[in-house]
This record gives C-alpha cells, sequence and structure tokens, in this order.
C-alpha cells in the first residue's frame, strides 16, 4: 500500500521520513525514548506520587481530532501489522480490576495509601468505595485501542480479555511482593515500549491518540520503578534480571490469549524485530540512568523511612 503522509515534517517523533528505513526508525524511537522519560520527566511523576496520596488526580489527556484518524498515517509499516498491534494492545489492556484486586492483596498491610493509589478504596465489608487513580487511568486504554482500531480497519474490534499469569511459590511474603512489584514494572515497561515503536511509525492524530496511553504507562512506570527501589533498595542486576524473567513468562503465556498473533507472527519480518528490540533496550537504558539519581535519601525525603518489610 502507498503510504501518503506530508513530506518535510516534524512530529512527535521528530522527522518524519515518507519511507523510512531501519536506521531512519531507528532515529524515530530514541527520539521519542528520550522526550517521553527524560530525567526530568520520569521525575516529575516519581514526585507527585506524594501529592496522590493526599490529593487522588488522574492525569489530564491532551485534545486531539478523533475524526483526523486514518490510515494514511501509518508510516513505514504494512497496515495490516499496524492494525494487528493495536489489537493486541486492547488485549493487554484488560482486564484492570482484576490486576488491581491482585495488587490490593500483596500491598494492603505493607503500604496502604499506595495500595489506595492502585486499587482504590474499600468499607469495612470489602466492598470498593472509591476507585484508584491508577485503575481510573488503565480503564481508559483498552478502549482507546479499540477506537482506534474501528477507524482504522472500519470494523468493530471484540478484544478477547487477557487471562491472569500466576507467579511462581517463592519462599518468604517479602519476595511474593518484590516479584509482584516487579511484573508490575515489567507490564508497564513492555507497554511503554510497544506504544513508543507505534508512534514511531505513526503520524498526526493517530500519533497524537497513542501518545495519551503512552504518557500514562510512562507515569505508572515512573512510580512504580521508584517506590519499588525505595522499599527495597534492590539493585539494578536483580532488578533486571527479575524483569527479564518475568517479561519471558508474560510472552510465553499471553501467546494464546491474542486473537491476532498468528497475524503479527505470519507478518512479523527482521526489520520489526529489530526495532522492537530496540525500544525495550533504549527504554531500560532510559530507566537505568535515571535509577542512579534515586538516591535512599532522595526518595526517604519523598516517602519517609522505608518500610520493615520482614513483618509483610
Ligand atoms: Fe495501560
Ligand atoms: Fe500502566
Amino acid at each position: 500500500m502507498q503510504i501518503t503522509v506530508p513530506h518535510n515534517v516534524l512530529d512527535l517523533a521528530g522527522y518524519l521520513h515518507p519511507n523510512p528505513n531501519y536506521f531512519q526508525t531507528r532515529q524515530r524511537l530514541r527520539y521519542l525514548a528520550e522526550r517521553y522519560l527524560a530525567p526530568n520527566v520520569l521525575t516529575d511523576h516519581l514526585t507527585d506520587l506524594p501529592r496522590q496520596f493526599t490529593h487522588p488526580h488522574q492525569r489530564r489527556w491532551e485534545t486531539f481530532d478523533w475524526s483526523a484518524i486514518a490510515v494514511n498515517q501509518i508510516v513505514g509499516l504494512e497496515p495490516k501489522l499496524f492494525t494487528s498491534m493495536i489489537a493486541a494492545s486492547a488485549e493487554v489492556e484488560a482486564p484492570i480490576r482484576a490486576y488491581a484486586e491482585i495488587t490490593r492483596e500483596y500491598l494492603q498491610s505493607v503500604h496502604p495509601e499506595m495500595t489506595r493509589f492502585v486499587s482504590g478504596s474499600y468499607d469495612e465489608a470489602g466492598n470498593l468505595i472509591e476507585v484508584g487513580v491508577w485503575e481510573k487511568e488503565e480503564r481508559q486504554h483498552a478502549p482507546i485501542f479499540c477506537k482506534i482500531y474501528q477507524q482504522l480497519v472500519g470494523e468493530q474490534l471484540v478484544p478477547q480479555t487477557n487471562s491472569i499469569t500466576e507467579l511462581a511459590p517463592v519462599r518468604t511474603p517479602v519476595e511474593a511482593l518484590y516479584r509482584h512489584a516487579v511484573r508490575r514494572i515489567t507490564t508497564e515497561w513492555s507497554a511503554v515500549s510497544v506504544y513508543l515503536w507505534l508512534m514511531a511509525h505513526s503520524t498526526g492524530a493517530l500519533q497524537q491518540a497513542i501518545a495519551q496511553p503512552l504518557q500514562d504507562e510512562v507515569n505508572h512506570l515512573a512510580k512504580f520503578w521508584g517506590m519499588t527501589r525505595w522499599g527495597f533498595g534492590d539493585s539494578m542486576q536483580r532488578r533486571l534480571l527479575t524483569m527479564a524473567t518475568q517479561a519471558f513468562n508474560m510472552f510465553d503465556h499471553h501467546q494464546g490469549d491474542r486473537t491476532t498473533s498468528k497475524t503479527i507472527v505470519q507478518l512479523s519480518n527482521l526489520q520489526s524485530g529489530a526495532e522492537l528490540a530496540y525500544i525495550f533496550t533504549r527504554v531500560l537504558r532510559q530507566m537505568c540512568s535515571w535509577n542512579a539519581h534515586l538516591q535512599p535519601e532522595s526518595l526517604a525525603g519523598l516517602f519517609g523511612r522505608r518500610p520493615v518489610l520482614k513483618s509483610v
């Protein structure tokens, strides 16, 4: 299909090449990672967390023209592969309520304020009385990807809900909590990487639409990353190893959940695989260099003394 994008323009991913090669797409990916995961952006998201505990508030979305989203805003990728990834993104974004409940089980006794941010408040009988900010933001993501899919394909997408991946048993509750926290970080990292890849391959209103859930995911990634660093003081090596193991397990588990996984596998080529590998790594690189600034004193200044996790 002929891609018809305007020449010589800058968009959210930098310079827009009408028919980009691998290196030009890589430049766009790097531009996006450096823009949306700049150290000051990550720090702003993390320092917002104590305010969330006292005054819960959702991140505001930028406005864009829904009706302007069109298939000719897909850049340098077969529309079928692009829309398959949009469909997969809609499916990965559900079921958010179940994810929030699981986090509550792990976190309630350790950090009630963070539990409220993720999964809301409950009355004494255990009924939900206020939805958490994280859950409110996440709930918007599946519908936005369904809407983008419909705009591009002209058909309604009925997403197949994700099944929940169980974490393997561990020896101590503290270890279980750590593994759960890193699982949340791993899912946010995956979402950030895939949405940046979609943004590198789009422009105009289509790119602006994807930028909204993307910024929510960066926000969550920075908050979960910083909180976990504060709570556990874990080394970068341990964090990366746990993330890599979990990413592999999740990919393996969710293959069967995807309506379009066969299409993605059939259409995937070496270049898309290399681009995805690049952006997953580039996002991690941004996080690792920011992590060096998350020293115990600065985290204690934000969140207070680290909890004694032996009592978990
Ligand atoms: Fe999400
Ligand atoms: Fe998220």
